[in-house]
């Protein structure tokens, strides 16, 4: 009986030593540098997000005037765009490093329509530091918790 209680007890420190390692996120102060990056250097054409009461607006803004009112989609939808095709933190900050450095239609994994509507983005990484695009792009995987099914269904478009 008491082996079987010490199994447990070694049972469930594993699990959360597990647990704690695989959630692991960067510090508070690194996320809040990525913002900084993003209201720095993203922000001008990606919104941050768009609520889905905002979105039907837009639809009705697109009919009259043939585009939305920014020159990207807005960060929520990248963010859920890219963890679709990229799922891991490692995958993700990997391609979002390298796609604001070198984009291209090829590489680029949002809807057809984006380029069609926005062009394709220009390469403004080139003009970053390292750290900088890193923590960008920690704070765009951090930042949202959609998956791509559940944000286009709160946001049809
Ligand atoms: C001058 C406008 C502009 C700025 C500034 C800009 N972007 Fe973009 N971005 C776009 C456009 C347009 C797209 C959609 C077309 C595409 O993906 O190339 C896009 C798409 C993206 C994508 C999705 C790539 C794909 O196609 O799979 C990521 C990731 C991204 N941007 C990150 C960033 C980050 C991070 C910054 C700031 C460091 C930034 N962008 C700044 C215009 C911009």
């Amino acid at each position: 009986m008491r082996k079987a209680i010490i199994g447990l007890a070694v049972a469930a420190v594993a699990l959360t030593a597990c647990k704690t390692q695989s959630t692991q996120k960067p510090p508070e102060a690194e996320i809040k540098k990525g913002y900084l990056v993003y209201k720095n250097n993203c922000s001008a054409c990606h919104w941050e997000t768009v609520s889905p009461e905002k979105m039907r607006k837009l639809r009705q803004y697109v009919r009259e005037h043939g585009r939305p009112p920014f020159g990207a989609p807005p960060m929520s939808e990248v963010s859920a765009r890219v963890k679709k095709f990229y799922p891991t933190e490692e995958e993700f900050v990997a391609f979002v490093k390298d796609y604001i450095t070198n984009p291209s239609r090829e590489k680029g994994v949002c809807l057809p329509r984006a380029y069609k509507i926005f062009g394709v983005m220009p390469a403004v990484g080139k003009n970053m530091s390292d750290e900088a695009k890193e923590a960008v792009a920690k704070w765009l995987y951090y930042r949202f918790d959609m998956t791509w099914e559940e944000f286009m269904k709160k946001h049809p478009h």
